[in-house]
């Protein structure tokens, strides 16, 4: 990687027009005096690091912070979350959503006890070759865990070069991408590529906010082409953002003689994968051959692309037998008191059914 040449592109001015060692510095000496301080900063474990950077993925710092310390606590070591039980993984995780991450740092820990003597391999492509580790995470691990001189590119990170670059196209594809990972690549071309790598990070965080940026506390100012050209908030152009699908479902509360309920788990595979819930089903659809009762007002619950409306209604079973028919996407079905039920993983959707649910108890 080179500090300078490249291709010109259809970004706001030709790649690299600026000072990469000059702003290197400038941000190594921004970030050592501004960095929040964090759980996993200083943390000399590379795993400990991949875990914080995978649920960083979709989740603020702040929100991460408790999640980080309790699972760090449930799962000290790679090997100790190999060997842990899927049901506590997902507990670990619940509420943070995106589970497929909890599931996919277990399965990584498994292949990297199988096939890397239980160390977490340091080379950039092995890293990636690793479930859930994409090119954003094996860069973050590799840099900051390992000191690798590669970019770590993930959306804060795009909208902060991407006003560097003042471009006008779209940065998360094409010219526009490539634009950025050239001038990220030669950021991190340097001495303390983590730190450089989470400087820019950490003012995509807090000072180069996608709306309000506060440019007079930015250490990256004097090189920031779209500052210069007009208002960076306007750059990069924002991506339109697909509405999210309308899907209603109900939510069946089912009850036995004994008070003991119904829960379902969803395949592991798939939204919430692995997780227990109350039995959803199209709105048409029965599930037990009782008559139901309403429980309540419909709950509405937003996912990345389905916005859902769950109607709950109640029923009363004179023996505990599970439906009768396969209903996807469950696999497996339990009749449950409420303090078992506290014990498994369920989505934060369950949870605001099991408040419901209580309301009624
Ligand atoms: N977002 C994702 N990883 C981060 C890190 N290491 N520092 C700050 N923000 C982040």
């Amino acid at each position: 990687m080179s500090d300078g040449g490249g291709p010109s592109t259809a970004v706001g001015r030709a790649a690299l027009p600026l000072d990469a060692p000059a702003l290197r510095a400038a941000l190594r000496g921004w970030y050592a005096v501004h960095r929040r301080a964090l759980p996993w900063r200083d943390a000399a474990d590379p795993y400990a690091i991949w875990v914080s950077e995978v649920m960083l993925q979709q989740t603020r710092a702040a929100t991460v912070e408790p999640y980080f310390r309790r699972w760090m606590a449930s799962f000290p070591t790679v090997a100790a979350l190999a060997a842990s039980h899927e049901d506590d993984v997902l507990s670990a995780w619940q509420g943070l959503g995106y589970y497929s991450r909890a599931r996919n740092l277990q399965r990584a820990a498994r292949t990297i006890v199988a096939d890397h003597g239980g160390v977490l391999p340091r080379a950039y492509d092995d890293l990636a070759a690793l479930p859930g580790i994409g090119p954003y995470t094996a860069g973050a691990i590799a840099s900051i865990a390992f000191g690798a001189r590669v970019p770590a590119i993930d959306g804060n990170v795009r909208r902060v070069v991407g006003r560097l670059l003042a471009a006008r196209t779209d940065v998360a594809r094409g010219a526009g991408a490539r634009a950025v990972e050239v001038v990220a690549a030669a950021l991190a071309d340097g001495d303390a590529p983590g730190d450089v790598n989470q400087a820019l990070m950490e003012l995509g965080a807090t000072v180069c906010a996608p709306r309000r940026p506060a440019c007079p506390r930015c250490p990256a100012a004097p090189w920031c082409a779209a500052r210069a050209v007009g208002d960076p908030a306007d750059f990069p152009p924002r991506r339109p953002r697909a509405r999210p699908r309308a899907v209603a479902a109900v939510a069946w509360l089912v009850t036995d003689p004994d008070g003991r309920m119904l829960v379902a788990r969803r395949a592991s595979d798939g939204l919430l994968g692995g997780l227990w819930e109350f039995p959803l089903t199209p709105p048409d659809a029965t599930l037990v051959d009782v008559d139901t009762l309403p429980a309540g007002p419909a709950l509405s619950h937003a996912f990345t692309h389905i916005a859902l409306t769950v109607t709950p209604v109640r029923a009363q079973v004179a023996v505990a037998v599970g439906p009768m028919r396969t209903v996807e996407p469950y696999v497996e079905w339990r009749w449950l008191n409420r303090k078992m039920i506290d014990g498994l993983p369920v989505s934060t959707l369950m949870r605001k059914l099991l408040g419901r649910f209580d309301a009624f108890g």
